[in-house]
């Protein structure tokens, strides 16, 4: 028996690890996967809600750990994962994505020499700003299986020198998610009747990256443009986004129906049924696509840069973006590009990860 030690804590992770844990628990008992949630999100729709709709087992540790300042999470985190890790002598480790748990899981475990695979490796803004950037470059130099989600992406690690069979691109699992839910998100998502919208005349936002909120300025920019928009915004809003604007004390746009972040089919159906998105969240820029929803992203660069190209997305600072809904509302563009794989991409990883651990654990 195997067993992997998956560690998450932000929602963008509970929704890619929901496909992969399933695809795990096709391989049981040959494979046990055991959750650390370290806590980073905990408000319940930030957290349990998806636990409970996407079918994701309860945490076998909850580490609590949450609210702070980028090293105090991680600091704390560190500490509480190598307790674990230490008790659980897991075959390997797995990682999502950029965040702080990302890190504190690859730092916890890499001391300790446990195999690291990471999920959603090789991306970069090239924004050092960014702590999501630090938290990538560091995290693909120290795993040991990286599944990367596009060319690109894969591309970005062979010029930092990380390539060969350690290197797999396999597909995106967001994409996975994304095909698996579409059905049920519109036969239970009661969103667009208890919100009073209507299918392909509004506008859907969302704003959390820290380059945003953590900027009066710029919040001031998004917001005066948002109120030159002649059409309903529908904006489920992150909760530091929340206290950002009440610590500033700015004003909502009448037009905006601000609404408390819904769980994963409710976003899918308000994606679904917007006539545009506008965002600086990773995940939704590529659901946008999923969707065929044009978007503009609130920000200077972007990690996912085959949308631009393919002109799916644009990017666009924070002032005047007002100009560019009138040209991308309800806009149509071609997409069939299977630019993110096949929609089976958990299932590629978890066949790979099973089989490369299974021949180190016999040699
Ligand atoms: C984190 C990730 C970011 C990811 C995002 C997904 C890092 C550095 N950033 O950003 O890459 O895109 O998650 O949403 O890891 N808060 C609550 N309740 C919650 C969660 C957060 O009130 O359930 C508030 C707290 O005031 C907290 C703040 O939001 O301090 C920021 O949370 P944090 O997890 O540090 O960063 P995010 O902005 O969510
Ligand atoms: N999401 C959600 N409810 C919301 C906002 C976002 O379920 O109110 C989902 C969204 O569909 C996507 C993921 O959360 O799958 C994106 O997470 P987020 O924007 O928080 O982080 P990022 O992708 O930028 O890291």
């Amino acid at each position: 028996m195997m067993k992997i030690i998956t560690i998450i804590g932000a929602r963008p992770q509970f929704i890619k690890a929901s496909v992969v844990s399933r695809a795990f628990a096709l391989h049981k008992p040959s494979i046990q996967e055991m959750i650390i949630h370290t806590g980073q999100h905990y408000d319940s729709n930030m957290s349990d809600i998806f636990f409970n709709e996407l079918d994701i087992k309860k945490p076998d540790y909850n580490l609590g750990i949450g609210g702070g300042s980028h090293g105090q999470n991680t600091g704390r985190m560190i500490e509480k994962i190598e307790t674990v890790l230490l008790h659980e002598q897991p075959d390997c480790v797995l990682v999502y994505g950029d965040t702080d748990s990302t890190l504190a899981g690859t730092l916890a475990a890499v001391k300790l020499h446990i195999p690291i695979a990471h999920i959603e490796a090789g991306l970069r803004s090239f924004n050092r700003q960014m702590p999501e950037e630090i938290n990538r470059i560091l995290t693909d130099h120290a795993a040991n299986l990286l599944f990367t989600p596009t060319n690109i992406a894969t591309k970005n690690l062979s010029n930092e020198g990380i390539k060969g069979d350690q290197v797999q691109q396999l597909g995106d699992v967001m994409y996975d998610v994304a095909l698996y839910y579409a059905h049920k998100a519109e036969k239970n998502s009661r969103i667009l009747k208890t919100e009073k919208l209507d299918s392909k005349n509004y506008i859907l936002a969302t704003v959390h990256r820290a380059e945003n909120t953590d900027n009066i300025t710029q919040m001031k920019n998004i917001l005066s443009s948002f109120a030159a928009i002649n059409k309903i915004i529908v904006w489920p809003i992150h909760p530091r986004t929340r206290k950002r604007i009440n610590d500033y004390g700015l004003a909502i746009p009448h037009t905006i129906k601000l609404i408390d972040p819904v769980g994963y089919l409710d976003m899918v159906m308000l994606e679904k049924h917007a006539s545009l998105i506008i965002t600086d969240s990773g995940g939704v820029q590529k659901e946008a696509f999923f969707h065929k929803v044009a978007c503009i992203t609130l920000r200077e660069e972007t990690e996912w840069l085959e949308l631009i190209e393919l002109g799916a997305n644009i990017l666009h600072s924070t002032i005047g973006f007002e100009k560019e809904v009138l040209s991308n509302f309800n806009k149509i563009f071609k997409d069939n590009h299977n630019i993110y794989g096949s929609g089976n991409a958990a299932d590629k990883i978890v066949d790979y990860l099973y089989y490369e651990l299974k021949k180190s654990n016999k040699g």
